[in-house]
């Protein structure tokens, strides 16, 4: 069939041909590829297979093989307030509605003590969960972020859960049950000037504690950590103890293990950390001193960064989950994509849910897109700072893979490639893209971007195993 990825920034790379998928410890990779085969019985010649030992799948008339897309910062325990903000920026939403729903999904003592912070209380409003199983409601939400996720072809996601252990290790057993590629990362939160005493760990020592305790049961069940791993997780430098930060920075190196956490996202945020860490250079240098700036580090925003951060950030090879969605609906503000990509810092995209209203990072494309042109207006009309649909799609694979470790491992259809596959239909049934037939490819896929959704994706595939059918 038709096989279409974003290598780079300025290119599309449309091809036809077949490409032999095979397991190799128990990963479905890339084994061969072919541009010039033009038949499934030419396929099936010459890479040398039957036709009824392989599971064959071809592309519809409009129809295409894209990588699977990558969202590098997603909350999975918020997917229940998406759209739910109101007028609220990051502090206030994070007391007003964040806290008391992540705290409601169990395994600690879950609303004991509110204080009213969220009125009704919708913590435990949305169905009749089990009261004999503490976790049932961390179940029903997790369950449904992951199909959903992946319904939208996202086969990558690097999740935060909550601060209890059961309803992390959860959310791991649910990931890799569905077999979806994830990081996950136990929320580690102490500081008791800003976290409510209702949800947060104790000590720095219980934080760390806790935290390994996640990180061991992910480990058990994905030894290799190539499908599932743990990601250690400081929410940000305000809701963490300095001895906090610098106890997971030193257990994210000890232990070669991914970090990721948010910077530099809000004005007020700012100010609260110049507040708790006024010994600090800067926000970057909090989490610098502390040890979490290393390569398997992503930041999520990073919107307001001077020069000096950014170039302790490009030397520490530490990455910038962009969250577009995010940024517009709590009025955080621009994000400088094209300086962060000019500064040689890898970039990805975000959904940032619930701060993001949508699980769909074709969404966080598009919105990658216009929030790129309103900074544009404010920058006196200067299109250099323009992200067009291809770079929206490159980072959304390519620098995906880069930000999580995988470059050269996913985003692509080239041998020895993992098969994280979405396939997309324009003109199904229900397609909300109308095809008329006279459109090039590359503009195809414009209108894939601009108005194409859940409904064309037909088929997603995790490391070659069929992970989603929409058909
Ligand atoms: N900063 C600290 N916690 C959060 C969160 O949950 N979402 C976002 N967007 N920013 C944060
Ligand atoms: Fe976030």
């Amino acid at each position: 069939g038709r096989f279409i990825s974003a290598p780079g920034p300025e290119s599309l790379l449309i091809r036809q041909g077949a490409v032999l998928v095979s397991s190799s410890n128990g990963h479905g990779v890339l084994e061969k590829t072919d541009w010039t085969l033009i038949t499934p019985a030419a396929a099936f010649k010459a890479f040398g297979v039957e036709e009824q030992d392989v599971d064959f799948h071809q592309t519809m008339n409009n129809g295409f093989f894209f990588p699977g897309f990558i969202d590098t910062h997603i909350h999975a325990s918020q997917y229940p307030n998406v759209g739910i903000f109101g007028k609220s920026t990051l502090l206030d939403w994070l007391t007003t509605y964040t806290f008391p729903l992540e705290a409601s999904l169990g395994g600690k003592e879950p609303l004991a003590d509110t204080n009213g912070a969220y009125e009704g209380n919708r913590g435990t409003e949305i169905v009749n969960y089990s009261t004999s199983n503490p976790l049932s409601k961390a179940d029903a939400v997790y369950t449904k972020v992951i199909r959903r996720t992946l319904s939208y072809g996202t086969t990558t996601a690097s999740y935060f859960a909550t601060i209890s252990v059961p309803a992390t290790n959860l959310l791991a057993d649910l990931a890799f049950k569905f077999g979806q590629r994830a990081y996950i990362g136990r929320v580690c939160m102490d500081h008791p000037d800003t976290c409510p005493t209702y949800y947060r760990d104790e000590t720095p020592d219980q934080s760390l504690a806790n935290a390994i305790a996640s990180i061991e049961h992910i480990q058990k069940l994905d030894s290799k950590g190539e499908l599932l791993a743990p990601i250690v997780t400081p929410r940000f430098a305000p809701s963490c103890q300095p001895e906090t930060l610098s106890l997971l920075g030193q257990l994210a190196t000890d232990r070669k293990l991914r970090v990721q956490t948010h910077i530099s996202e809000n004005i007020g945020e700012l100010a609260l950390v110049k507040h708790l860490f006024p010994q600090y250079e800067s926000y970057t240098d909090v989490y610098h001193q502390a040890g979490l700036l290393t390569s398997r580090t992503i930041l999520a925003h990073g919107i307001h960064l001077d020069d000096r951060e950014l170039e302790t950030i490009r030397t520490q090879g530490s990455k910038i989950s962009h969250c577009p969605a995010s940024n517009s609906a709590l009025g955080s503000g621009f994000c400088p994509v094209r300086k962060l990509l000019d500064n040689g810092i890898d970039v990805s995209l975000g959904t940032d849910v619930s701060g993001g209203y949508s699980v769909s990072i074709l969404d966080s494309v598009r919105q990658a897109c216009l929030v790129s042109r309103q900074l544009g207006f404010v920058n006196g009309g200067d299109k250099k700072w323009n992200i067009g649909v291809t770079e929206g799609l490159w980072l959304a694979t390519v620098g995906g893979a880069k930000c999580v470790g995988m470059e050269g491992r996913l985003g692509g259809f080239e041998p020895g490639m993992l098969f994280d596959v979405q396939e997309i239909d324009l003109s199904g049934e229900n397609s909300p893209v109308d095809i008329f037939g006279w459109e090039k490819w590359d503009e195809r896929i414009d209108k894939w971007v601009w108005n194409g959704d859940d409904r064309n994706v037909r088929n997603v595939w995790v490391g070659g195993r069929m992970v989603h059918s929409g058909k």
